[in-house]
């Protein structure tokens, strides 16, 4: 017993080790009182220090299932929601040194090509990135879609691609001369009505998303201007991005599909 008291003490605290040994003529109802006062303590310690640890272990736990059930999409379905993930992001919308931005120019073309690559693969430029779901994913839409004609699945899309696609497709109505030269009015009256599919896919995705990020104001030739950057609660692309790559389909022709 007086040897656990001591090593006890010793693990509990180097004061009490000081306190007693310069105390060195203590009564034995003075050290016995020491002893329980460093028993009460080293046992206060280990409950804190048992009591911290599943605090924290519960903490951990708890946000690692929120960090799960907040994954969205929850009320419609997609089998993307396993490549979600989310990230805190300044978002610039810097119109410098943006390849995504300005006039058309190799560089330009070259980073829509390279966002929209998938885009390529479908000479038409009808549609935005297509992706196969299998018979089980497409289960839980209301729709049918095409099937492939090897049964391995269906054709699908993500709305970000087609959102991604309608932007490009802005740019490129900005700059009808140099992507469209000597276009017909037949063309052209098409190309009008693509723009507008466009702009209300835009609209109406902004307003489904309801994104609520706060920008701040600041005063400029006593006009008060929000600022240009935010930041945003985003998904992280590339993770997004390489899930459906991964499930890109070749669309330069028609063949594989069931008609
Ligand atoms: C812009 O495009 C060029 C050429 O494709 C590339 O080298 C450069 O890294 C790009 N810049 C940015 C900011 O992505
Ligand atoms: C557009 O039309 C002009 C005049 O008819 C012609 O010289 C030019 O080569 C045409 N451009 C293209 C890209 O077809």
């Amino acid at each position: 017993m007086a040897a656990l008291s001591f090593a006890y003490s010793r693990v509990a605290s180097s004061d009490l080790d000081d306190s007693s040994s310069s105390n060195g003529k203590a009564s034995d109802k003075g050290s016995k009182r020491q002893d329980v006062r460093s028993l009460v303590i080293t046992g206060a310690t280990w409950g804190l220090l048992v009591i911290s640890n599943l605090t924290l272990l519960g903490l951990w736990w708890r946000s690692s299932q929120l960090a799960k059930v907040c994954v969205r999409p929850k009320l419609s379905y997609s089998p993307a929601k396993e490549a979600i993930k989310y990230e805190l992001r300044r978002l610039h919308r810097a119109l410098d040194h943006n390849n995504f931005t300005g006039e058309p120019r190799q560089e330009f073309d070259a980073a829509w090509n390279q966002i929209l690559e998938p885009d390529l693969l479908d000479p038409k430029h009808e549609t935005a990135m297509t992706i196969k779901i299998s018979q089980e994913e497409l289960s839980h839409l209301s729709d049918e879609s095409i099937a492939f004609q090897d049964g391995s699945g269906y054709i699908a899309e993500l709305a970000v691609y087609h959102e991604i696609h309608c932007v490009k497709i802005l740019r490129r109505f900005l700059n009808m001369d140099y992507y469209y030269p000597n276009i017909t009015k037949e063309k052209l009256d098409f190309e009008k009505v693509h723009a507008d599919h466009c702009l209300e896919y835009l609209r109406e995705a902004a307003m489904c998303r309801g994104d609520t990020t706060l920008t701040t104001f600041f005063w400029k030739n006593e006009i008060p201007y929000s600022r240009v950057y935010s930041d945003h609660e985003c998904v992280n692309w590339e993770a997004l991005d390489t899930w459906a790559r991964s499930r890109m389909v070749d669309m330069s022709s028609y063949d594989h599909l069931e008609h």
